[in-house]
């Protein structure tokens, strides 16, 4: 059997309906799967969920899943969506939520995780919000 070395790419694009960040995570969970990057599944899983299901609630219209291993161990996890609005900590500025908010505290928390991370418009119209995994600087 042949293999595909990196970099390669998978893309899932996903619709508003609520079984499809669950659809998410066992499509990730099957690509790490297969590539020998099953090391990071948990947190790809977790980070993945976060973004997915922020696209769901906060967006309206399709979004997707985009996945890329620039080279061995690496993974690049990208949730593009059709909104032009990039939610902070991701627009470039630092965010802390007051202490007594209930929400919001979800793309702190990607952003603390993830190795790397940064947003992208999208010449279309929409976003890309990515993060890095397996760069080995945690
Ligand atoms: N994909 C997105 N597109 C537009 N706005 C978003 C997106 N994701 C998050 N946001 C905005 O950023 C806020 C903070 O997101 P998050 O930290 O995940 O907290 P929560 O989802 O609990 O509100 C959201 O309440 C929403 O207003
Ligand atoms: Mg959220």
């Amino acid at each position: 059997m042949t293999t595909v070395a990196p970099p390669w790419t998978y893309a899932l694009q996903l619709p508003q309906d609520p079984r499809a960040p669950g659809i998410a995570r066992r499509t990730l969970r099957a690509v790490l799967h297969a590539h020998r990057l099953g090391a990071l599944v948990e947190i790809a899983e977790l980070l993945a969920s976060e973004l997915v299901t922020n696209a769901l609630r906060h967006t309206d219209g399709p979004y997707g899943l985009r996945l890329r291993a620039p080279e061995q161990g690496r993974l690049r996890l990208g949730v593009w969506d059709t909104c032009p609005d990039i939610p902070a900590p991701f627009e470039g500025l630092p965010r802390r939520p007051a202490p007594d908010a209930e929400g919001g505290r979800g793309l702190c928390l990607v952003a603390v995780c993830a190795d790397a991370w940064g947003a992208t418009a999208l010449p279309q119209g929409g976003k890309l919000l990515w993060v890095e995994l397996g760069g080995g600087a945690r």
